[in-house]
Formats: C-alpha cells, sequence, structure tokens
C-alpha cells in the first residue's frame, strides 16, 4: 500500500488509474471501516482510503484533540483489506492556509437532527469532503463509498455531489454491528465496561420505535422512546421517524419502507448515533 501524505505525492501515486474507489475515514478503524473498503475494491481500478481527522467539523468543546489516533494498526487493516493508496495528509497539506472557503449544505437537510444539536457541522463535513474529492477524484471521477451509520451525512454528500455535478457515484455501505447489535463507531471505545453492556439499548430502543410505529403511528412514540432512554441514564437528543427521502418527520401515511429511525444519545460522556431503516 502507497501512503501519501502530500497532494501532490496522492496525485502522482493515482496518475496511473482511471477510476479510483475511494474511502475517506478519521482513522480508528473498524470492522465497519473495512467494509466499506471491501465494498469499494470492486468498484474502481485503484482503491484508496484516506485517515484524516478534520478540525473543521468537530465544536469547540468536541472531542478533536482527543480523537483515537491509531495509526500503525490503521494501515495494517488497510492493507490487510486490500487497500492500495493511503491519503494521510497531515493539517498543513489539507489546509496549508485557512479554509475560509467553505460548503454549506442546503440547511433545510444540515440544520436538521445531528446539525441542530452540532452547529455548523456539515459544514465542516462537505469542506473536507468536497476537498478530499478534488485530491482522491478529481482528475477522472470514481466511486466513494460512505457508511449509512451516518446517515444524514450520507444525504448531505449525495446532495452535493448532485447538486455540483460531481463525477462520482456515492455508494451507501450497511452499518456493522457488534454480537449484540451496537452499531460499531470509532467512538464506542471511549465507553466503560458498564457503558458498554448499556450502550446496545440505544439500537434496541430504535428498532421498538419502528415497531411500534409500523403497528400504529405517533410522534407520542418517539417521546416516550427518549423517555425510556432517560429512565436508563442516557441524555437523548432525538429518537425520531423521519422520511429516508429528505429527513423530514415521518407522517401517519408514509408507507413502511420509506422510512428511517434516528437516534443520537449521550451515555456518560459518550455520545453515540445510531439508525434503522424500515
Ligand atoms: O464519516 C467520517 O468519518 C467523516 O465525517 C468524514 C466523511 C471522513 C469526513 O471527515
Amino acid at each position: 500500500m502507497l501512503i501519501a501524505h502530500t497532494i501532490d505525492d496522492l496525485r502522482q501515486a493515482l496518475a496511473p488509474y482511471r477510476r479510483p474507489a475511494f474511502v475517506p475515514t478519521m482513522g480508528n478503524l473498524h470492522d465497519g471501516h473495512i467494509a466499506l473498503v471491501e465494498q469499494a475494491l470492486p468498484l474502481g481500478d485503484v482503491t484508496v482510503a484516506s485517515i484524516f481527522v478534520n478540525r473543521l467539523q468537530f465544536l469547540p468543546h468536541e472531542d478533536f484533540d482527543s480523537y483515537p489516533r491509531t495509526w500503525e494498526a490503521d494501515c495494517n487493516r488497510l492493507q490487510a483489506a486490500g487497500c492500495k493508496v493511503l491519503f494521510a495528509p497531515r493539517e498543513a497539506d489539507l489546509y496549508p492556509e485557512p479554509q475560509t472557503f467553505k460548503v454549506h449544505p442546503d440547511p433545510a437537510l444540515a440544520d436538521l437532527l445531528e446539525g441542530h444539536f452540532r452547529p455548523g457541522f456539515f459544514t465542516g463535513v462537505a469542506t473536507v469532503v468536497m476537498k478530499l474529492f478534488a485530491c482522491v477524484l478529481g482528475q477522472s471521477g470514481g466511486t466513494a463509498v460512505f457508511g449509512k451509520k451516518d446517515y444524514q451525512q450520507l444525504l448531505v454528500i449525495r446532495q452535493m455531489v448532485r447538486q455540483f455535478a460531481l463525477p462520482i457515484t456515492v455508494v451507501a455501505g450497511e452499518t456493522c454491528r457488534a454480537p449484540d447489535g451496537l452499531a460499531l463507531s470509532s467512538r464506542n471505545g471511549y465507553l466503560s465496561l458498564q457503558e458498554r453492556q448499556e450502550a446496545v439499548a440505544l439500537s434496541q430502543a430504535l428498532r421498538q420505535l419502528a415497531v411500534r410505529w409500523g403497528q400504529q403511528p405517533g410522534v407520542e412514540l418517539e417521546k416516550q422512546a427518549m423517555d425510556g432512554l432517560r429512565a436508563r441514564g442516557w441524555q437523548p437528543d432525538y429518537l425520531t421517524v423521519r422520511r429516508r427521502v429528505d429527513l423530514q418527520p415521518a407522517r401517519a401515511e408514509d408507507a413502511v419502507g420509506t422510512l428511517v429511525v434516528l437516534g443520537a444519545a449521550r451515555l456518560g460522556a459518550t455520545r453515540l448515533i445510531d439508525n434503522w431503516e424500515f
């Protein structure tokens, strides 16, 4: 696996290829990331991953500094998965001058849910993804693979690609789960042993909300689901049923098969997100 730190080195490494398949990450790779890399393998003539912890998408009080950085293990896992090129820019390589030019996603999508609780988050994500796309896929276009675990992020990126007519196919990867059902996430590593046992309650609450919504829709179910988590010691930001297409609130007449239930909640100091399509 070739490792490029600078944009020039990356472009040189990719010059012989016509259609890269790209998996952007912030590192601390788990099986979910590796599944995305494996999904990318047949989708291009070279598989590229990036590792870059993007300061722009963290609020000042969030975990940018403590975000787990596991360089050696990440390289080994990517290599073993068949990744051919790793783009790992330092901050000064990707942002050699302050990134004052930013991509502002549509507030109708980006100010909901995660964007409401993490203002500016999707501007940070869209800006870095646009830049990573320019670096990795800017010469010939290609494919980019994003996990459904970050459901709203996936929709924001799809909309950005569509509205800027980028020559990029966005492919969604399914969420990988631990045997008990907890969605894999780099932030699971922050959980204590006891919190880790409790953490599955978020995915259980989402599934239960989906089942109950399927039986008899009603917004009071969302409140009941949040209260249920609160009673177990969680601090939920939202548990809500939305339309998959635009993440607007589901209406009673929306058919099962077009909906997604999304949730974000804090357990101790760790904020977890998850979702479930139904
Ligand atoms: O999903 C992530 O890991 C990040 O938001 C991404 C897409 C790599 C941008 O920093």
